[in-house]
């Protein structure tokens, strides 16, 4: 999911609204997995606030560093800690997830993004979506998708995109799992060390009273 730096650094210019409420969602339905050297701590998504910048901002550095194939940004380009907390400010044009294990340790991250464009105000993009080695397979990459959905709902969204480098099998496996289907492929978003990396387009709309 690489476009959505750009299409956070859009929106981080878009008006600021008056914010959406702090979204919660403990475990989002889906029942933690144990994996080794996790504990039963209660697994929790909400929504980041300006408090959460710099463990917000830890785990994208570890992101971009850890996985830089699967993000077309750079490490050195990540906005600093201000511009952080000004984009954690609670409004209905984005929003940034994080998940959390016993409400303090910062599993995953997730952000989503309402395009600014006033043809497309009822669509949202996704972006940034990581969880920590330590915490994978452990259902958190589907809880913070699941309350990035279930936000766009509330916001009356009707639409999701995202982009996803055709090689990151875990990441596409998910979004298919939650009804998100490919429509386009874009070649050589981004290259890095002489090699050029393809994205698949995806998509996936929210129906009006249904369960994300
Ligand atoms: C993709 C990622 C976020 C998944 O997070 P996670 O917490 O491990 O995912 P979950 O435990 O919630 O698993 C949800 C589903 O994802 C898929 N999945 C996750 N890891 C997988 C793997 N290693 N192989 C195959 N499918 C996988 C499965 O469909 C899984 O459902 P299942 O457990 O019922 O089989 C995580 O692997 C990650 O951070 N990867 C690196 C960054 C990245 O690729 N981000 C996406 C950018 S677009």
């Amino acid at each position: 999911m690489t476009n959505g730096t750009e299409s956070t650094d859009r929106l981080a210019s878009a008006p600021e609204l008056r914010c959406a409420s702090i979204f919660e969602a403990a475990n989002s339905g889906v029942p933690a997995k144990s994996t080794p050297g996790e504990s039963a701590a209660p697994r929790v998504v909400r929504q980041l606030t300006p408090s959460d910048a710099g463990a917000y901002l830890s785990v994208r550095m570890r992101a971009l560093r850890e996985r830089p194939l699967a993000f077309s940004s750079l490490p050195e380009n990540q906005p600093g800690l201000a511009e952080t907390m000004a984009q954690l400010a609670e409004s209905q044009e984005r929003c940034f997830l994080g998940a959390f294990q016993d409400r303090q340790i910062i599993a995953g991250i997730v952000r989503l993004a309402r395009y600014p464009e006033d043809e497309e105000r009822s669509h949202a993009y996704i972006a940034g979506l990581y969880v920590l080695p330590a915490f994978r397979r452990a259902g958190y990459g589907r809880s913070l998708m699941q309350a990035a959905l279930e936000w766009a709902r509330a916001q009356n969204l009707r639409k999701v995109n995202l982009a996803v480098v055709t090689e990151q099998e875990p990441a596409i496996r998910l979004y298919e799992s939650l009804g998100f289907r490919t429509y386009g492929l874009e070649r050589a978003t981004f290259s890095r060390d002489g090699r050029t990396f393809d994205e698949y387009l995806m998509t996936r709309e929210i129906f009006v009273g249904s369960a994300v």
